[in-house]
């Protein structure tokens, strides 16, 4: 049985491309498997808070060793790993905000790059331990950034594709609506690829 993490990120809760792309993806993935667990983050209507001293000094503490306030201070970053982990497929809608990710995905990003968790340091460099899963990433960007001159402004995919990948998640389909800024045709054309690109992806 496959276990599906779902994960959006867009501080707005109507109105959402990126929830709305996501909902359609994983409704599509049910009707495919009707048996799949759909757990369920939402980082941006329950933000997670930004990394203090004392979690990242939980962090780097081994699990024997920890203090019962040390295990407290981990806890959250052990649960959303332990979500990550558990996931055979990892859907994410990421809004572009000011050329990259919504500071509630780095939110989340920051409690699961843990070193000895999701990725260790070896004598050969970084080794991502997250590996066989696949991960789909559907952006909503308010320009265009596939192409033109708006590509050397990308640092959305391009630090999704780096982060995820250095954790081991290095099968990820990124499906782009862009051009949601450039007007209703622009925005009708991007949907309508997009709904494309999701029958394609998940055929009924
Ligand atoms: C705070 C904020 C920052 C944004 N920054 C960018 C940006 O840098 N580049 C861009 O193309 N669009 C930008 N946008 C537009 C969003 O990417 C676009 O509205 C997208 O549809 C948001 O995702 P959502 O529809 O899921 O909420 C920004 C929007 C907001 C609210």
């Amino acid at each position: 049985m496959t276990t599906i993490l779902h994960i959006n990120s867009s501080a707005r809760t109507t109105g959402s491309i990126s929830r709305d792309v996501t909902a359609q993806y994983i409704t599509r993935l049910q009707a495919a498997e009707p048996a799949a667990i759909v757990v369920e983050r939402d980082v941006a209507s329950s933000p997670l808070p930004h990394l203090t001293a004392e979690v990242i000094g939980a962090f780097f503490t081994p699990d024997a060793g920890r203090s019962a306030q040390q295990i407290a201070d981990a806890s959250l970053s052990d649960t959303l790993v332990a979500e990550l982990k558990a996931a055979d497929v990892i859907v994410i809608g990421a809004p572009m905000y000011n050329f990259s990710v919504t500071s509630s995905l780095k939110a989340w990003i920051d409690h699961v790059a843990r070193a000895g968790q999701t990725f260790q340091y070896t004598d050969k460099g970084p080794v991502g331990l997250l590996t066989g899963k696949k991960v789909t990433v559907f952006t909503a960007r308010g320009g265009v950034y596939t192409s033109g001159p708006g590509q050397a402004m990308d640092f959305h995919e391009t630090y999704l594709r780096a982060v995820l990948g250095f954790m081991g998640l290095d099968d990820i389909t990124f499906v782009h609506s862009e051009g949601l800024a450039m007007g209703d045709e622009a925005v009708a054309t991007a949907l309508t690829q997009t709904r494309r690109t999701i029958e394609e992806l998940v055929p009924a």
